[in-house]
Parts: structure tokens; C-alpha cells; sequence
């Protein structure tokens, strides 16, 4: 393994080369999926139910191997001799914060997925600490996390994965069960760790909303890959989006109504902000 020096980061890239997976019971999750993730890079996973969104993190992971292709991480190959090297630049938060608690207290459920990494008392301190004010949670550290709110337990989930200083990290609708305030406060924690860190973030969500800040889309639908690019471009795939049984952001659809107006609203995303500034413009 790389030896890397505590502090400094890596940033880490992804490659899925015609990956097949079949589960035991002959259920095709995924067929022959073929994409990159460049380091450093905002990805959503979308898609409807059941479409493969985590089968892809739990490959990526290494909790599940591939039936069929090659998955490469910072070039490669993940399989049985690599997989638990691979394994330590990858962090996963799950939908449901209560069954991802384990320890007594904050503190001790952070330092958790520590204590195989052989690390002196003082530093696991220290990554736990810092974890914990990354999320904001650092005055509930010595509090018993059953006492937490939702949105306060999956900050801590966030913050274990976070101590294990991952170069990937991956959301699977970790914000899904949270109310509107929890779900943005979380949002804004990971764009600003990723920013400090380089971090590689995959979302995946059923929230359009996430789209607003991504690099890339992927979007599967019955384990196939039927968009792969930018979210501008997604919006304007009209049969994609049916066939995802999703709409494009409000914006992108005042967009639409003045364009079916003969109005020329700017190809480029725009916020709530941005598209009122075009329209006070406008008029
Ligand atoms: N452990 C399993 N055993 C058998 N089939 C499974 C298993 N887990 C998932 N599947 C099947 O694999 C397909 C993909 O499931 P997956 O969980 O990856 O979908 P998803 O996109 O994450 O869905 P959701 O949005 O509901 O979380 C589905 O048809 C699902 O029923
Ligand atoms: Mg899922």
C-alpha cells in the first residue's frame, strides 16, 4: 500500500469498464455500465427505484464484486488483493442515520471505524475532534447519540466517515429522511469539505434539487446508463427525463414556458437567482 502521510489528502478518480452484476437470486442489477469519475469531481446518481443506484455504491465499496468488467480506483483494479487498500479512500453514508449508530457516545461511535487503523490515541483524538466540528457536532461529542435528532445522527455518520479521511465519499439518500433545514445544512457541509479537501462526491438521490450543484449526472434506469453529462444537459433531454419519470429544476422550467414564448432564456443553468436577475433584465 501507498504509504500516506497523515494530513495530506489524495484525490481519487473512478472507472467502471462494462460492468455486469447479477445477483444471487438471477436479479440483473446492472448491465454493462461504462463510465469515469475524475477526481475531485460532484456526481449525482439518479434513477428510479430499483434502477442499481446502490448496487454502483456498494461495487465501488467493495461490498459487493462485480459479476462481469473491471472497476478501476485511482487506476486500479479493484478486486480480492486490492479491495481493502482501495476500501480506505472510500466513504459511505446511508439513507437511515438509527442504523448506522454504534457507539455510546458521539465521540466514541466517530472514533469507531478508527480503531483498526492503528492509529496513537492522540491522533485518533484528533481526527475524531476534527471530524466532529467539520459537521458542525463537536460540542456533542461526550452526548449519547440515541438523544440526537435525525438530522444531528446522520452529521455523525457523516463525521465517522469523515475521520477516515476518505478521498471518495458516497451519499446514498443521505439526506433523504431529513426535513428541508437538516437536508441543506448537511448539503452545505459536504460542498465545503469538498472544496477543502478534494474530496470526490457521489450523491445519489432522488432530489432534482442536488442536481443544481453537480459536476456530472449518471443516470441509470434498470441498471442500464441512459445519460451520462452535465445536468444542463439533462434538462434539455426531454425522453430521458420522462423515461426517468422526473422533471427538470423549476428554473429550468420558466426557461421553457419563455422559450415556448419566443423568448431566449440562456442555455447555462440558473438559480432562483440568476433566472430572476435574466427576467428583471427582460423587462
Ligand atoms: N440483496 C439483493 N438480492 C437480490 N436482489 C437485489 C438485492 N438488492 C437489490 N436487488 C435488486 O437489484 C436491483 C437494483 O437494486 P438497487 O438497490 O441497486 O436499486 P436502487 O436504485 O438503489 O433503488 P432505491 O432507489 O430503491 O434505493 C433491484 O431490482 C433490486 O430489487
Ligand atoms: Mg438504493
Amino acid at each position: 500500500m501507498h504509504k500516506i502521510k497523515e494530513g495530506t489528502r489524495m484525490q481519487s478518480k473512478i472507472e467502471f469498464k462494462t460492468v455486469s452484476f447479477v445477483y444471487p437470486n438471477q436479479v440483473k442489477a446492472l448491465n454493462q455500465l461504462s463510465f469515469k469519475i475524475e477526481a475531485g469531481k460532484k456526481i449525482a446518481l439518479i434513477g428510479k427505484n430499483g434502477s442499481g443506484k446502490s448496487t454502483i455504491a456498494k461495487l465501488i465499496d467493495g461490498l459487493l464484486s462485480a459479476t462481469s468488467g473491471k472497476i478501476l480506483i485511482d487506476e486500479i483494479e479493484l478486486n480480492e488483493t486490492t479491495i481493502a487498500d482501495l476500501r480506505q479512500k472510500i466513504g459511505i453514508v446511508f439513507q437511515n442515520p438509527e442504523d448506522q449508530i454504534i457507539g455510546a457516545t458521539v465521540e466514541e461511535d466517530v472514533a469507531f471505524g478508527l480503531e483498526n487503523r492503528n492509529l496513537q490515541f492522540k491522533l485518533m483524538k484528533k481526527r475524531v475532534n476534527q471530524a466532529l466540528q467539520d459537521v458542525g457536532m463537536l460540542e456533542y461529542a461526550n452526548i449519547n447519540p440515541n438523544l440526537l435528532s435525525g438530522g444531528q445522527k446522520q452529521k455523525v455518520s457523516l463525521a465517522r466517515s469523515l475521520a477516515l479521511q476518505p478521498s471518495i465519499l458516497i451519499l446514498d439518500e443521505a439526506t433523504s429522511m431529513l426535513d428541508p433545514i437538516a437536508k441543506s445544512e448537511i448539503k452545505h457541509i459536504i460542498s465545503s469539505l469538498q472544496r477543502k479537501n478534494k474530496l470526490t462526491v457521489i450523491y445519489i438521490t432522488h432530489d432534482m434539487e442536488m442536481l443544481e450543484n453537480v459536476d456530472q449526472v449518471l443516470a441509470l434506469d434498470h441498471g442500464d446508463l441512459v445519460f451520462n453529462g452535465k445536468p444542463e444537459k439533462l434538462y434539455h433531454e426531454t425522453d430521458i427525463l420522462a423515461q426517468l419519470a422526473i422533471k427538470p429544476p423549476f428554473t429550468e422550467q420558466i426557461k421553457q414556458l419563455f422559450k415556448e414564448h419566443g423568448y431566449n432564456p440562456p442555455v447555462e443553468y440558473l438559480d432562483d437567482r440568476g433566472l430572476s436577475e435574466w427576467i428583471t433584465k427582460l423587462f
